[in-house]
């Protein structure tokens, strides 16, 4: 039976029909419909409108299916027309015709509007935790390079030495941003819909407070037709779920390029390679290159989002059973990318004779020469001009600023002296960066020992929502 044949003189026709049942893409959401039935269920029982014999046999048939919704024989259900029809049918089935008496007071907007909002609240939860772990594995990286350092580029050219750490870093705070981006999402999103009727309110004097206690939100929502169309959670968590993409393909596409032989910075893992069916020799960074793609689709995905809901009119309106596959869709792929990324880290081997090498040569100790200039009164747009030419006169020569001989350099200014060549080993320049969020060792090292306590007060928020 449909959930609302009445009026109709003539039956659907029939590709119509099945072209807009969601129950094959949202019968993912089963646990949470089932949540928020048991917790309407209790509510409906304070009201009244259970006897306490009818709430019991609703709720152990509502026990029933969430032991057998692993099966998917179970959720095999051609006729249903979504998760909410699914469940009122097996409770029919279970429960006998207290099954009908559900759905009393409530309405299928309300539900997925819940239902959804259940399922990105999980999904946060289990993102943020590999979201976690992704930072500890950087950090145990960061931890086994000591001081071991590698030229930092921009423009894509080879610009100062910094640590390798320091490099590593760099990934854990965009990691901690998105995080963070996921935590407020779901702050706001945790608010529960349930008792907002199909626009106006239930039409009965439900207990809200009730319901959103059960279902762990923090209150019921303020208003039922904001309730009842909002979509914005699903939005802003497939664009954090973006920027998350982003950044891993930001990483993702370093570590292809360092892993070149070109680079040869770092020697990816056999184990997150592939072969080539023509090149004998190739092993390919397939894991990262699909990380990289995998960002346009969960982009692709939060276009999908703000493009179904621009110019809805209020409330409710069947477009937005369009913004479930695009949140199961980034969802997935979001937490895949993360754990493929852990992956790739954690087994991935860094070759820190060639990185320290590379951060040796190549002038980059040319801007800490300057700054050794300007220390000795030249004023630093001059001393920028003198080692300009410095720099010019090594090009030619082939060799580096620290093979000049003192007259050489005196030629070129008067300021220079004997422990210009001490200012600027790699050492001298790694430790000049001496400012907070510098490449500074020392300041490396206590950023190391701070992200470790902001680790811990993550860890410590997960488990207060688990
Ligand atoms: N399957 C629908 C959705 O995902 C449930 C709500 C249906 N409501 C309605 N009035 N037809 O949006």
């Amino acid at each position: 039976m449909k959930m609302w044949s009445g009026r109709f003189r003539r039956p659907l026709n029939p590709e119509f029909e099945q072209w807009q049942r969601s129950f094959p893409f949202d019968k993912r959401l089963l646990p949470q419909e089932i949540a928020a039935s048991s917790a309407h269920a209790r509510a409906l029982a304070r009201a009244g409108v259970l006897s306490a014999a009818e709430l019991k046999s609703l709720l152990d048939a509502l026990e029933h299916i969430k032991h057998a919704e692993s099966d998917p024989q179970f959720v095999r259900d051609s006729e249903a027309e979504d998760v909410h029809h699914f469940l009122e049918r097996r409770l029919v089935e279970l429960a006998g015709e207290v099954g009908l008496k559900l759905h009393t007071g409530r309405s299928r907007n309300e539900q997925i509007a819940t239902d959804l909002r259940l399922f990105v609240r999980d999904a946060i939860d289990e993102l943020q935790s590999k979201l976690v772990e992704f930072v500890e594995t950087i950090a145990e990286k960061a931890k086994s390079a000591g001081n071991a350092a590698m030229p930092a580029h921009t423009h894509l050219q080879a610009a100062e030495p910094v640590l390798v750490a320091h490099w590593l870093l760099t990934y854990a705070e965009m990691v901690l941003r998105d995080h963070s981006r996921f935590t407020d999402c779901r702050t706001r999103l945790n608010f529960c819909p349930l008792g907002s009727g199909a626009v106006a309110g239930a039409t009965l004097t439900l207990d809200r407070e009730g319901m959103s206690a059960e279902l762990g939100f923090t209150a019921p929502t303020p208003n039922s037709m904001d309730a009842t169309s909002d979509r914005d959670f699903a939005i802003e968590f497939v664009q954090s779920a973006s920027i998350l993409g982003i950044h891993l393909s930001r990483w993702a596409e370093e570590m292809i390029l360092f892993s070149t032989r070109e680079f040869g910075f770092v020697r990816l893992p056999e184990t997150y390679s592939t072969g080539s069916s023509a090149m004998p020799q190739k092993m390919n960074p397939d894991a990262l290159e699909l990380i990289r793609g995998k960002a346009g689709r969960i982009a692709g995905a939060a276009t999908t989002l703000l493009m179904t809901v621009k110019g809805l009119p209020l409330a409710y309106n069947k477009d937005l059973q369009e913004t479930q596959e695009p949140v199961f869709d980034a969802a997935d792929t979001a937490l895949q990318c993360v754990q493929t990324a852990i992956g790739v880290m954690r087994d991935c081997e860094f070759d820190f004779a060639r990185m320290g090498a590379a951060a040796e040569c190549g002038f980059m100790n040319a801007m800490a020469a300057a700054t050794y200039l300007s220390s000795k009164g030249v004023p630093f747009r001059s001393a920028h001009e003198v080692i300009g030419k410095a720099v010019s006169f090594c090009l030619d020569r082939g060799c580096e600023l620290s093979d000049l001989t003192l007259a050489e350099l005196k030629q070129l200014s008067p300021a220079f002296d004997q422990d210009f060549y001490s200012a600027v080993t790699l050492d001298a320049v790694l430790a000049c960066h001496d400012v907070p969020g510098g490449t500074n060792p020392a300041r490396v090292r206590a950023a190391l020992v701070h992200l470790d306590q902001r680790v811990r007060a993550l860890q410590e928020a997960l488990h207060a929502h688990a």
